[in-house]
């Protein structure tokens, strides 16, 4: 007999709707399934099988042939056990094929039945869009975060009985209501700006960048506190909407990082890789294309620490995200777009002793090795960077200073202030922060005095800088008099934002 389920499957960031066709038929034992699938699929027949057997069903001793349709799409993951599970049970017709109809399933089996989370819940119901099913039956640890969006009733299950129960009785289990409290938890940071004496512009430098969403890279000696500064960059960028949260929670359910106790993450990310990390672990892909670290940093921070120790071709691959805010992964049979809106924070020494242009210290490089060191970072990717700090050396008095920092809460509040009005002047349209304005937008929203021209006109001239800079800079100021509150680009914000440009020259000039 053939029997039919309704599931769904991931491909990318979105999923598309799966029908599990089961027949079961005279001759040898066997199960095959077809329907391109990976091995976490093909082993769902060990665990189907021990499932059903340990929840008091029989596994039929015949040939049984399961089939994913679409077939031309590459399945995996062991979401579909549930699904093929009961197509088995109605194609042996232990049950009725007509209590299947009206559902959707979900769930991974184990061995003694118990159904275990998936990945990617929340994509799966943000892209339901038919009404002609009465519900999706998914593990209780996916509940809070399918629940998140979509319009179809959630039931939460936790066994292959109880879910043979429900089919038979659907008042057994009421549809899941999401406790919007739960929306309102956020994580608590350890570290705090307070922490960190001293360092009174570089502060400034991450205040700006959290404000308008900038690119940032900081140079400077061992221990000057580059990565303490990086580590607290999260702790004063605005809080995200709730649209931000979802776009986050989606990308994050595909890799299974979000918190099932939680289900929505309210904290923007903070993603820093190792060095040794390869392009497609960085910028994604993959045989089956999965996200990679620019898209987990989407709405948050990707921080590279030590960027010159990355490799080449791993750095030149963000260069379409920094500029484009996402990334294409083209495959042969299919290309894939992920968001990719994230603040970049690198940081490095200046040379490989780490003390070129120390006051203090004799740097032991000779100009070869400097050379060589900085051109580990390229003219284009420097380019894509809005603001370079220099951190030096903390002096003896700094570091012994007991005078009170500003807190990381009361800085919030000021790029906070600034956000909004950024959100304001955004509306209606796909971004939010100064830092993603096009061309168009910045001629709309940068205007400049005949002084400021004339101020801009010089520095391009002094500082050689390319129309990409140019155009970076009219952000950054944008930003800072947005942190002022003043709705024009004075010459004192202009200034600021050429120094933040000025690093360039005076390293790799
Ligand atoms: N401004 C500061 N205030 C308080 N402590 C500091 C400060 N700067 C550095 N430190 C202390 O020095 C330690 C080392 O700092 P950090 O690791 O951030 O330096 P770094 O600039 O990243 O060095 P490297 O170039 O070697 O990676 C910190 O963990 C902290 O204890
Ligand atoms: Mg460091």
């Amino acid at each position: 007999m053939l029997a039919k389920v309704h599931s769904f499957g991931i491909s990318g960031l979105e999923a598309y709707p799966i029908t599990i066709e089961v027949d079961v038929a005279n001759g040898l034992p066997s199960m095959t399934i077809v329907g391109l699938p990976d091995n976490a699929v093909k082993e769902s027949r060990e665990r189907v099988r021990s499932a059903l057997k340990n929840s008091g069903f029989k596994f039929p001793p015949q040939r049984i042939t399961v089939n994913l349709s679409p077939a031309d799409i590459k399945k995996e993951g062991p979401a579909f056990d549930l699904a093929i599970a009961l197509g088995i049970l109605a194609a042996s017709e232990q049950i009725s094929p007509s209590l299947l109809r009206e559902y959707l399933f979900l769930g991974e089996l184990s061995l003694d039945g118990r159904i275990q989370s998936i990945t990617g819940s929340l994509c799966i119901t943000t892209s339901i869009k038919k009404d002609s099913f009465k519900g999706l039956l998914l593990p209780s640890k996916n509940a809070k975060e399918a629940s998140l969006c979509g319009r179809l009733p959630i039931f939460p299950v936790e066994t292959l009985k109880e879910v043979l129960y429900f089919l038979e009785n659907p008042q057994s289990i009421p549809p899941f209501v999401l406790d919007k409290t739960l929306l309102l938890q956020k994580d608590h940071f350890d570290g705090d700006f307070a922490d960190v004496k001293g360092q009174i512009y570089v502060k400034r430098g991450l205040e700006v960048a959290a404000a308008g969403g900038h690119n940032l890279l900081m140079i400077g000696p061992p221990g000057s506190g580059k990565t303490m500064l990086a580590q607290r960059i999260i702790s004063i960028l605005p809080d995200m909407t709730f649209e931000e949260s979802l776009e986050t929670t989606k990308i994050h359910s595909v890799l299974g990082f979000v918190r099932s106790h939680i289900g929505i993450i309210q904290n923007r990310p903070f993603r820093s890789p190792h060095h040794t990390a390869s392009d497609v672990a960085l910028v994604g892909g993959g045989p089956i294309p999965k996200p990679g670290e620019v898209t987990l940093s989407h709405n948050g921070v990707l921080f590279l620490d030590e960027i010159p120790e990355f490799r080449r071709n791993v750095l030149e691959a963000l260069r379409q995200p920094l500029e484009e805010n996402y990334v294409t992964v083209a495959r042969a049979s299919k290309t894939l777009r992920f968001p990719a809106k994230f603040m970049l924070i690198a940081s490095m020494n200046p040379c490989p002793c780490g003390w070129y242009m120390d006051p203090q210290k004799g740097c032991n490089c000779n100009s070869y090795q400097i050379q060589k060191y900085l051109s580990k970072i390229s003219g284009p990717l420097l380019d894509r960077i809005d603001i370079h700090l220099e951190v030096p050396a903390l002096r003896s008095t700094e570091l012994l200073t007991t005078t009170l920092q500003e807190t990381s809460a009361q800085i919030k509040k000021r790029t906070t202030r600034s956000r909004d009005i950024q959100i304001k002047r955004f509306v209606n349209t796909p971004i939010s922060a100064n830092a993603h304005m096009n061309h168009k937008q910045i001629r709309q929203y940068c205007p400049l005095s005949n002084e400021c021209k004339a101020l801009l006109k010089k520095a391009i001239e002094e500082l050689k800088l390319s129309a990409r800079a140019h155009d970076r800079i009219l952000k950054v100021s944008r930003t800072i008099s947005d942190l002022a509150g003043s709705d024009n680009i004075l010459p004192e914000h202009l200034a600021e934002a050429i120094q933040y440009r000025s690093l360039d020259r005076n390293w790799w000039g």
